[in-house]
C-alpha cells in the first residue's frame, strides 16, 4: 500500500481519534448480532494502547440522518469492545459537545473513548469543514481504520483529514492487500464469482475483474438478465430488461479478452417469493412462464465446482440464489463450502456473501472476508475511495 500506516510516524504517547466502521448489525434489543467489524478494529486498537496512546474512537451506525437517536446509539458497541479489550471503553454523551470535550481532555494514556454516532450530525455526511475541524481538534493524529465507509466522503473519513496527519490502522492496510495487492498478482487460475440480483450494481467490478480473472463464473439474480439477452425467456425471475445490451457487452468482451465467461446451465424456480413456496430445478432454457428462479441447480453446481476446484485465487461477491430462504442457499452454501476446502487464495468481497459464509460457519476457512459491502465493490471496480486517498502517502 502506498499510504502511510499506524506504524510509519511515531505515535508514542498521542492523542489519536480513530474512525472505525462499528456499522453492526442490531436486534429489536439491541444486541448486537454480529460482531465482526469490532473485532476486526482490534488489532489497531491494541497497538495505539501499546503506543500508550490515548484513544478517541468514532464511527457511525445506521443512518440517523442528522438526528439525534437513541436507536442508533453506538453505546452497545463501547459495552462489546469494553468486552473484548478487557478493558472499560468510555462512552461520550455526544460527538463534539461538551462531554465529548471533557472525556477527550482528561483522557490518559492507554485510555479508550468512543464518541457518539457522528450521523447525529447532518455535518458529518455534508463533510463539513467546521464539523471536521471540531472532531480533529480533539486530537493530535487522525487514523483512519474504517474501510467499509471509505468510499464515503464523510466529514469523519476524509475531511478530517485535513486537518491532522492522517495514517491507515492495521485494518484499510489488510484489506488493501487483499483486495488490491492479491488480486493485481493472482496466483493463476484466478476466478471470479459474482452473484446478487442486479447486473446495474455489479456491471463495474465485471468490467474490472474482465482485464484480470482466467474465469468469470455469473450466478444469483443477475444471471437471469444475461439468460434474457441471449434470447431465453425467464419466467418472472429478476430481469434487468434495459440492462441487456450492458450483460450483451460484457459476455463480447470476455471473448475478446479470452476469459471464460461461465453462467447457469440450470435452475432452482420456485412459485411465489416465500420460503415454503412449491420449487423444482429446471434448465436455464426451460423456465416456465409464471415460476421464478430463485437458486442455482444441481447441474449448475457442479460445473462452477469443476472450474473453482482447481483455481489458484477465488474472488467470490454476491450470493448465487435467495439464501435467506433454506431450500434456496443450497446453491450459495455449496460454493461456500467449496471455498473453505480448496488449496487457493479466497477472498470474499464483504456483504451478502460474507454473510453467507458466516452463516455457514466457514468464516475460519476463507483466506480474506472483507468487511466492507459498497466499499470493497467501488475499491473492485477500481475507483479512488475518499477515506483512503485522504492519507498521507509514504
Ligand atoms: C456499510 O455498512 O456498508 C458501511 O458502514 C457504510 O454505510 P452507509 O452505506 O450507510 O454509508
Amino acid at each position: 500500500m502506498n499510504k502511510k500506516t499506524v506504524k510509519d510516524i511515531d505515535l508514542k504517547n498521542k492523542k489519536v481519534l480513530v474512525r472505525c466502521d462499528f456499522n453492526v448489525p442490531m436486534d429489536e434489543e439491541k444486541n448486537i448480532t454480529d460482531n465482526t467489524r469490532i473485532v476486526a478494529a482490534l488489532p489497531t486498537i491494541k497497538y495505539l494502547i501499546e503506543q500508550n496512546c490515548r484513544i478517541i474512537l468514532c464511527s457511525h451506525l445506521g443512518r440517523p440522518k442528522g438526528e439525534v437517536n437513541n436507536k442508533y446509539s453506538l453505546e452497545p458497541v463501547a459495552k462489546e469492545l469494553s468486552k473484548l479489550l478487557g478493558q472499560e471503553v468510555l462512552m461520550a454523551k455526544d460527538v463534539i459537545g461538551e462531554d465529548a470535550k471533557k472525556l477527550s481532555e482528561n483522557l490518559q494514556p492507554k485510555q479508550v473513548m468512543l464518541l457518539e454516532n457522528v450521523r447525529f450530525h447532518r455535518e458529518e455526511t455534508d463533510n463539513d469543514e467546521n464539523f471536521a475541524k471540531e472532531l480533529a481538534s480533539m486530537a493530535e493524529v487522525y487514523v483512519n481504520d474504517a474501510f467499509g465507509t471509505a468510499h464515503r466522503a464523510h466529514a469523519s473519513t476524509a475531511g478530517v483529514a485535513k486537518f491532522l496527519p492522517a495514517v491507515s490502522g492495521f485494518l484499510i492496510e489488510k484489506e488493501i492487500n487483499f483486495l488490491g495487492d492479491t488480486l493485481q498478482n493472482p496466483q493463476r487460475p484466478f476466478v471470479a464469482i459474482l452473484g446478487g440480483a442486479k447486473v446495474s450494481d455489479k456491471i463495474g467490478v465485471i468490467d474490472s475483474l474482465l482485464e484480470k480473472v482466467d474465469t468469470l463464473i455469473i450466478g444469483g439474480g443477475m444471471a437471469y438478465t444475461f439468460f434474457k439477452a441471449q434470447g431465453y425467456e425467464v419466467g418472472n425471475s429478476i430481469c434487468e430488461i434495459d440492462k441487456l445490451d450492458l450483460a450483451r457487452e460484457a459476455m463480447q468482451k470476455a471473448k475478446d479478452k479470452g476469459v471464460k465467461l461461465v453462467l447457469p446451465v440450470d435452475t432452482k424456480v420456485g412459485k411465489e417469493f416465500k420460503p415454503d413456496t412449491e420449487s423444482k430445478v429446471v434448465k436455464c432454457t426451460e423456465i416456465p412462464a409464471d415460476w421464478e428462479g430463485f437458486d442455482i441447480g444441481t447441474e449448475t453446481i457442479k460445473l462452477f465446482a469443476e472450474e473453482i476446484k482447481n483455481a489458484k485465487t477465488v474472488i467470490w461477491n454476491g450470493p448465487l440464489g435467495l439464501f435467506e430462504f433454506e431450500q434456496f442457499a443450497v446453491g450459495t452454501n455449496a460454493i461456500a463450502q467449496l471455498l473453505a476446502q480448496i488449496d487457493a487464495t479466497t477472498i470474499i468481497g464483504g456483504g451478502d456473501s460474507a454473510a453467507a459464509v458466516e452463516k455457514a460457519g466457514l468464516a475460519d476457512k476463507i483466506t480474506h472476508i472483507s468487511t466492507g459491502g459498497g466499499a470493497s465493490l467501488e475499491f473492485l471496480e477500481g475507483k479512488k475511495l475518499p477515506g483512503i486517498e485522504c492519507l498521507l502517502d509514504k
